[in-house]
Parts: structure tokens; C-alpha cells; sequence
């Protein structure tokens, strides 16, 4: 009623019409409110008009506020059994994403890469039309039987092939030469079986809660699970972290320009660089794990988990989906 007119006041609470006995008592009537609520229209005329509006919005910011504050504080996984020993030490490790931390720009002017830098003849071979004909058929031959594995043989594997796999992915082409990226070998079997109870225990929460219905449907001809068996037999885990900020050799920040892009390609260069050993991988990107892996392993913060492959020989039985690929046509649009 503050902010009412003498008119609307009337119309609205009605006392100088049908309680005039009530004036008596005026500073506890509604009457003085009204002499205030002319003052304060006559000095605040849009107050005046507007003010069952701006309430209006008011409440319902300050709801949404409410809202949106228990959504964030809503523990999800309170009906999930027991958590191994390890989860529980890295608990606290929520929020601990890298992706912010990337500088806007480099902390210095310098230049990242030596500003005389030498250049040198390049070396390439021409092939001859038909050899590179013969060349794109035979790798397009090889890349076609690329498939992803889900069960996996122990087998050991020499190291020597998996240090020439990271090496083959190590020559992908970076964003201003920055190599945004790192790779982690894991063989031991106690970090192995570490790494499953972290994957697991997030990708059950992601099957149970977080992936919604349709995504779990599409999964499914697919027979993945929260269960990864694979990452306690596979003889090697490789980890991709991409570094979404590198240090100049006097310490100060480097931005990694595309860093995303280049771990990207080079994940490309490594998964074929695999297949070509004749190995066989799982492409996966565990989800909500890459802050407590990233501590498992002692990486830094300005490096990011993006893929988790499991490296080695297929298990004897192992099965894959019958998939095709799509055509040409479907793919290539030639201009
Ligand atoms: C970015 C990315 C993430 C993937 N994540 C998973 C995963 O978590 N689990 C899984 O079983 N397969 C995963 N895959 C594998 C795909 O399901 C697989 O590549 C696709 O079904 C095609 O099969 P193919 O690789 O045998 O051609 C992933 C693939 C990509 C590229």
C-alpha cells in the first residue's frame, strides 16, 4: 500500500469509503499510509505505478537464486555403495578442472619460440601419381580395419613398440609448435587397478544419474558398461593430458594456442600409429575423472586428462559391433 495514489489506495483498501470511523487512529490506519504512499508517489511516480511488478521480479529472482544454489549443493551419489579407501582420499578434489587456469595471453612479451629461428631445406620425397595412388589404397586398407576393442588379451608388449607409437604421435602438427601435450604410460598393475576404481566409480554415477536415458540406450548395442574390466588387463594404460598452458624457460606462462585442436590431431596420429603396430585400443574419455587421475599420476594443473586408452592385444574371444561406415557421398562434398 506504500506506494499507492489516493485514488488507487481507495479503490484498494476501501477504508475512507466504508470505514471512516477508522481515520480516528491515524498513524496506525492505513489512511496514514496512504498520505505517505501520495508523498512517496508524487516524489517516486514510476515506483508508484510499477511497484506490484517489480516485486514480482524481484521474488522471482531471488527464487531462481535458491534454486539454482541447491542444485549445485545436492550430493549426487549418497545411494552409491561404499567408496574404496582411495575415492575417499580424492574426494576433495572437485573443482580441481584445469581449463581456466589457461592466461588469456602470455605473462611476458617474449616470444616463445627464438625470434632468429633457423629454417632448412625440407626434406620430401615426390612420389609418382600412381605410387601415391597405390600408397592412399593401401593405408585406406589398413586404417579400415581399425576397430575398437573391448576385451582384452594380458599379453605383454614390448615397451620399445609403445615408446615408437608415442613418438610416431609426438610429430602431430601443434598450434605455434607449442606440443601441448603428455603422455602417460602406465604398466604398473597397483596404478592400474587404481585408475579402474576411479573410472568406475565415476561411470557408474554417469550410467546410474548423469548420462540420461538416451545416451545410455545409444550405448547399449555397443555392450559398454560402467565395468572396465580392460583397465586392470590390458598390459598398458596410455593417458593423453593436453597442457592448456606451458611454461617459458624463464618460468612465466606460455599459452598453448589451440590446445585442444593439437591434442586432438595428435590423439588421431597415435590411435593409427597403434593400429599400425598391430595393436588394438579402446578410445575412451573418462568422464569426471580427470582431476583425480591427474593427482593419481602427479601431473600438473595446467595439464587436462582427455583420453584413457588401454593398449595392447585383443582378448581370443573378443567380439565388435557390426558396424559400417558411411559412404563417400555422405561424407565428401567436392566443390
Ligand atoms: C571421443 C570418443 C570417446 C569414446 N568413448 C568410448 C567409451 O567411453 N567407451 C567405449 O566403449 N567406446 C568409446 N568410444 C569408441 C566408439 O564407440 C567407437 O569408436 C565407435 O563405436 C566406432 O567403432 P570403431 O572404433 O570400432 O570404428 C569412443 C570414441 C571416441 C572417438
Amino acid at each position: 500500500m506504500h506506494f499507492l495514489n489516493a485514488r488507487k489506495c481507495s479503490r484498494f483498501c476501501g477504508i475512507h469509503r466504508h470505514r471512516p470511523s477508522a481515520r480516528k487512529n491515524f498513524k496506525n490506519h492505513p489512511q496514514f499510509f496512504c498520505s505517505r504512499g501520495m508523498e512517496i508517489s508524487e516524489k517516486m511516480p514510476f515506483l508508484a505505478e510499477y511497484w506490484p511488478f517489480i516485486i514480482t521480479v524481484l521474488v522471482c529472482v531471488l527464487a531462481a537464486i535458491v534454486l539454482f544454489k541447491t542444485a549445485l549443493d545436492t550430493p549426487s551419489d549418497e545411494s552409491l555403495p561404499p567408496e574404496p579407501d582411495l575415492l575417499d582420499e580424492l574426494d576433495d578434489l572437485e573443482g580441481l578442472d584445469d581449463e581456466n587456469e589457461a592466461p588469456a595471453e602470455d605473462e611476458d612479451e617474449g616470444p616463445a619460440l627464438p625470434s632468429d629461428l633457423k629454417h632448412v631445406p625440407l626434406q620430401f620425397e615426390r612420389r609418382t601419381p600412381l605410387e601415391s595412388l597405390t600408397r592412399s589404397q593401401e593405408f585406406l586398407d589398413l586404417m579400415s580395419t581399425r576397430r575398437t576393442v573391448r576385451s582384452f588379451s594380458s599379453d605383454p608388449v614390448s615397451p620399445e613398440i609403445i615408446r615408437n607409437i608415442i613418438k610416431t604421435a609426438g610429430t602431430a602438427p601443434s598450434g605455434a609448435h607449442t606440443e601441448p601435450w603428455t603422455y602417460v604410460v602406465v604398466t604398473d598393475m597397483e596404478m592400474k587397478v587404481k585408475i579402474r576404481e576411479i573410472v568406475e566409480h565415476e561411470e557408474r554415477i554417469n550410467y546410474e544419474r548423469r548420462m540420461g536415458d538416451q545416451w545410455v540406450t545409444d550405448l547399449k548395442p555397443l555392450k559398454t558398461f560402467w565395468e572396465k574390466e580392460y583397465l586392470s588387463v590390458a598390459p598398458y594404460l596410455i593417458l593423453v593430458f593436453k597442457q592448456v598452458y606451458g611454461f617459458k624457460e624463464n618460468g612465466r606462462k606460455k599459452t598453448h594456442y589451440y590446445n585442444e585442436m593439437s591434442v586432438a590431431i595428435a590423439s588421431g596420429i597415435l590411435l593409427t600409429a597403434i593400429h599400425n603396430a598391430g595393436l588394438v585400443s579402446l578410445t575412451s574419455t573418462p568422464l569426471n575423472c580427470g582431476p583425480a587421475i591427474r593427482v593419481l599420476l602427479g601431473r600438473p594443473k595446467n595439464e587436462k586428462l582427455t583420453l584413457l586408452l588401454p593398449v595392447g592385444y585383443p582378448a581370443p574371444d573378443a567380439t565388435v559391433p557390426d558396424l559400417t561406415r558411411k559412404p563417400l557421398e555422405d561424407i565428401l562434398v567436392e566443390i
